[in-house]
């Protein structure tokens, strides 16, 4: 009964609605990778809460929240979360536990990114300057400072050393104003006053909670196309956001994983640099970014836009296993007279239908559109599958088909409200079975 909810694009789908939507049937939510990259947007009624590093289940009251080992932290970002969503009323209290293996973000980390990125020139990756890929390029590297490290509280322990080491290397690579390696320590040191409650085996704390029966939703940041491994590298970003990254990033058995939701816009977006086959220039991409307000929920960046694709998100379906999908913001497709769905790419002379491995290969596809009709009543606020104009139907047929999966959610709007559960589909089942096991 644990669902993981994972991005089948390049982020950005809307996760944050559909965790938001999902987490009254569970007792917990579990995040297992990123960090505050990624920005979870939720509206409830005229409330807007953004997430970045907190899972989304957060907003419910009663709901435990994990950041599991696979998440990389920055402390002074999780307490500006905490306070902001406090001004909200939101309470984080004990509801929060933070795996004792996680990885801190260190202030260096962010200046080390900027470097890198000013180094690469017009090759830059796009990144989001928190910090993420030099403070994993720590954990591989083996240098890294956990969680469970801050709790050394002596002058000169392990920890100081640590910091010492990394400091200088740190020093040594950037040059100018030099960091202060005792600052580090004294800062770190108030940080763990306030980090200690929440600190704890995250692997263990979910594994009992699941042999009582409770439920969990495994909530990815990113999506399939940003993962290291699988996504369009090197513009990714570092860490594994497709469902291998669940059980690595949180220290769980892929059996505890009951079934796997993708989660897609009726459109493609991406913010930052890499290919995006069936980017759309000049007015129809302006009309996409305004109407879906395609803006970074971090950054504020402009997002590049284009049609769905099918071939990226059917690569989604075989890289996660996906049972089903949730299709979101289909309203921004509102009044077009026709609606392209790229379902191959032309490459070579050739056409081909399975997403390439490399990126440079990806840059040089043409896509291959099939073009629907599109639909003149509105999709916005529509909450019941047949309310949807015939034209809008046949479009989610038409997903389906190319993708190989049924769609279980249809997003319509931004608020909780506008949302259509399809009836027998995966998600209804798996609320009926949540509301039969919490009897
Ligand atoms: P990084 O994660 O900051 O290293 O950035 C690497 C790439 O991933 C850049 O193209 C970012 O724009 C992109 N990225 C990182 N996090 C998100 C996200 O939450 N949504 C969309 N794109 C993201």
């Amino acid at each position: 009964m644990n669902l993981a909810v994972i991005g089948a694009q390049w982020g950005d789908e809307g996760k944050g609605k559909i965790v938001d939507l999902l987490t009254p049937h569970v007792s917990i939510v579990a995040r297992y990778q990123g960090g505050h990259n990624a920005g979870h947007t939720v509206n409830v009624g005229d409330a807007q809460f953004i997430l970045h590093l907190l899972p989304s289940g957060i907003l419910h009251p009663g709901v435990r929240c994990v950041i599991g080992n696979g998440v990389v932290v920055d402390p002074d970002a999780l307490f500006a979360e905490i306070e902001t969503l406090a001004t909200q009323g939101i309470e984080v209290g004990d509801r929060l536990l933070i795996s004792d293996k996680a990885h801190v973000i260190l202030p260096y980390h962010r200046e080390l990114e900027v470097l890198a990125e000013a180094r690469r020139g017009d090759q830059r990756i796009g990144t989001t300057s928190r910090g993420i890929g030099p403070s994993y390029e720590d954990k591989v590297a083996r240098r890294g400072i956990r969680m469970a490290d801050l709790g050394d509280t002596s002058d000169d322990g392990p920890l100081a050393s640590a910091i010492r080491q990394n400091v200088s290397a740190r020093n040594r690579a950037i040059g100018g104003t030099e960091t202060d390696w005792r600052a580090l320590h004294r800062h770190l040191r108030a940080a763990w006053a306030r980090l200690d409650r929440w600190v704890g085996d995250a692997s263990l704390f979910l594994t009992r909670a699941m042999e009582a029966g409770q439920c969990v939703l495994f909530e990815g940041a990113q999506g399939t196309l940003l993962d290291i491994d699988h996504g369009t590298y090197p513009f990714v970003s570092s860490s594994n956001s497709t469902v291998g990254g669940l059980c690595t990033g949180l220290g769980v058995g892929p059996r505890s994983i009951g079934a796997v939701l993708g989660i897609a816009k009726a459109y493609t977006t991406r913010v930052g640099e890499g290919p995006l086959p069936t980017e759309q220039h000049g007015a129809m991409g302006d009309q996409l970014r305004e109407s879906g307000r395609e803006y970074g929920a971090s950054t504020g960046r402009p997002r590049r836009c284009g049609w769905y694709d099918a071939v990226a998100v059917r690569y989604a379906v075989r890289i996660n296993g996906l049972d089903a999908l949730a299709v979101t913001k289909i309203d921004v497709l509102d009044g077009l007279d026709e609606i392209p769905l790229c379902t191959g790419y032309r490459h070579a002379g050739e056409v081909l239908t399975e997403f390439p491995s490399n990126a440079a290969t990806l840059a040089a596809c043409e896509p291959v559109y099939e073009v629907l009709p599109g639909w003149s009543s509105p999709t916005a606020g529509v909450r019941r599958y047949e309310d949807l104009p015939p034209q809008a139907q046949a479009y989610l047929k038409r997903i389906e088909a190319v993708t190989g999966v049924p769609i279980s959610i249809v997003s319509t709007g931004s608020d909780r409200a506008d949302t259509i559960l399809v009836a027998g589909g995966l998600i209804d089942r798996w609320q009926a079975e949540c509301a039969l096991a919490s009897k």
